[in-house]
């Protein structure tokens, strides 16, 4: 029998509203002024949160906005922000493609992260996937020249589309050409996703695209 949601947060509520964004900016759901954060990092579909958890403990001036489609998540991210007593993290319940694509400004992250999104392993089943060219394009848009876009996958299949939609950005360049992607990053923070791979002894494939211009006149598609 699955334990009983927990409704109550117990300190601060981070969570966020689509509204909140798109009235904001994603730069007004942090403090502003003297103490307003110098870097804004996106996490899409965090999951259980140990990843995004860690990076906002070891980077409290930088800015994290967690995305996450599934409302439980979400809640149980909100009381784990909420007892770490974090100040620098926002939650955010939607789907990664449409909260970047819609409501999230040109230029203005320093990173984006998307560890291990649902493979969709069936080809019918393909489009589900969050790496489209779609969403590549939106976050190149959304990159300060100079970011990165991180990607994990454990799915062979989708690494291939991964490496294939990616090296068909423009405006993304790979940090290891030579590679398409690594398979081991030494010192990367691991996700709870991640620890399950390795112990079961998987095959991991690790992407890292940097933004290299801002965005074009009238837009990218
Ligand atoms: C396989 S889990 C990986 C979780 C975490 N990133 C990790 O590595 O441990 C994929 C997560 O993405 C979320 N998700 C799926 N589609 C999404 C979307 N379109 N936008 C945001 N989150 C999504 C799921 O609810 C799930 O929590």
């Amino acid at each position: 029998m699955s334990r009983a949601l927990k409704y109550d947060i117990p300190g601060e509520d981070w969570r966020r509203t689509s509204l909140d964004l798109a009235d904001l900016g994603a730069q007004g759901l942090f403090k502003s002024g003297a103490d307003a954060p110098k870097r804004f990092v996106l996490e899409v579909g965090f999951g259980r949160g140990e990843f995004l958890l860690e990076l906002a403990q070891r980077e409290p001036e930088t800015a994290f906005l967690g995305v996450e489609v599934s409302y439980k998540r979400v809640l149980k991210m909100a009381r784990k922000v909420a007892v770490a007593g974090l100040e620098n993290v926002r939650l955010l319940e939607g789907r990664g493609e449409v909260i970047l694509g819609e409501l999230i400004a040109d230029s203005c992250l320093d990173e984006v992260w998307v560890n291990f999104s649902d493979p969709w392993p069936k080809e019918r089943h393909a489009p589900r996937r969050v790496i489209q060219s779609g969403f590549a394009a939106h976050v190149a848009r959304a990159l300060n020249p100079g970011g990165v876009f991180h990607v994990a996958t454990d799915d062979p299949t989708y690494a291939q589309q991964i490496h294939t939609v990616l090296s068909s950005e423009p405006a993304l360049v790979n940090e290891f050409p030579n590679q398409p992607w690594r398979t081991d990053v030494p010192g990367r923070i691991r996700t709870g996703y991640e620890e399950d791979w390795l112990r079961e002894g998987r095959s991991l494939f690790f992407f890292d695209y940097r933004c290299t211009e801002g965005p074009q006149q009238g837009g990218r598609p």
